[in-house]
């Protein structure tokens, strides 16, 4: 059994210093209890340093939502892996809203280049993948899934398994109220997310990582999502903004 993963996407949001840490002193307390589920919060880049300050010592994890592959020099605006070693554990690659309006720098092979470098500076990537929904519609989620899977895994070994994280969040369901049924989300993540990362990590590797669901994700529904032998946690961007988001967590732990 691998141990379940709720990760905290606060996408551009809560990202003044006041804000943040006031979600975080509310829900610290609030989960302290949840030992069965690991929690990641993953706030905007602002606050980062002052999160991992009162985080220290603490079960809730830090990531970061993005960044690029580079060690350092002219890319204006960006953040290297080496900029985030020590401060977070998790980096989000490839979220569909980078892929839709951060053109090259969020293509298959730029979350490949970063997802390496990530774990060359010790930092666990979660990579995301998932259909829109005219591909849906299409009856082309299998094969444009897997091959997001593939391109981001290009070059793993199956050493990393221990250390990726992947997200299935089909674009329908980002933010949309309009979740994934649960069987349709364990299917999708078994069949062909796990199996694309089987050709890449062959099934042990595969059994290894963890998968994560995300899109639309609730204190009411993801209990029957952690309830899915393929799904291992969830990525929650909405309800991981208010101080309800540990009931979320508390439902998540079962
Ligand atoms: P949502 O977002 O939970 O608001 O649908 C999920 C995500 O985009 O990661």
């Amino acid at each position: 059994m691998l141990r379940p993963l709720i990760a905290a996407n606060w996408k551009m949001n809560l990202g003044r210093t006041e804000q943040a840490l006031a979600l975080v002193r509310r829900l610290r307390p609030a989960i302290a209890a949840v030992e069965s589920v690991e929690v990641a919060i993953c706030p905007p880049f602002t606050v980062l340093p002052a999160l991992a300050e009162v985080l220290r010592n603490s079960p809730i994890a830090l990531g970061a939502q993005t960044m690029h592959w580079a060690d350092g020099g002219a890319y204006t605006g960006d953040v290297s892996p080496g900029m985030l070693r020590g401060l977070c554990e998790y980096v989000i690659l490839g979220h569909s809203e980078r892929r839709a309006g951060h053109g090259a720098s969020a293509s298959d092979e730029a979350v490949n280049r970063t997802a390496l470098a990530a774990l060359a500076h010790d930092l666990k990537p979660i990579v995301c993948v998932g259909e829109s929904s005219a591909q849906r519609d299409a009856g082309e989620t299998h094969a444009f899934v897997g091959r997001q899977v593939s391109a981001a895994l290009a070059g793993f070994e199956t050493s990393a398994a221990d250390r990726l994280v992947l997200a299935y969040e089909p674009i329908w369901a980002i933010g949309s109220g309009q979740a994934a049924t649960p069987a349709e989300a364990n299917r999708t993540i078994g069949l062909t997310v796990r199996g694309a990362v089987a050709e890449c990590l062959g099934e042990d590797g595969a059994a290894r990582v963890r998968i994560l669901y995300g899109g639309s994700v609730s204190a009411e529904n993801i209990g029957s999502f952690m309830a899915m032998p393929e799904i291992d946690g969830a990525l929650v961007g909405g309800a991981s903004l208010k101080p309800e988001f540990a009931e979320l967590v508390r439902a998540a732990g079962g």
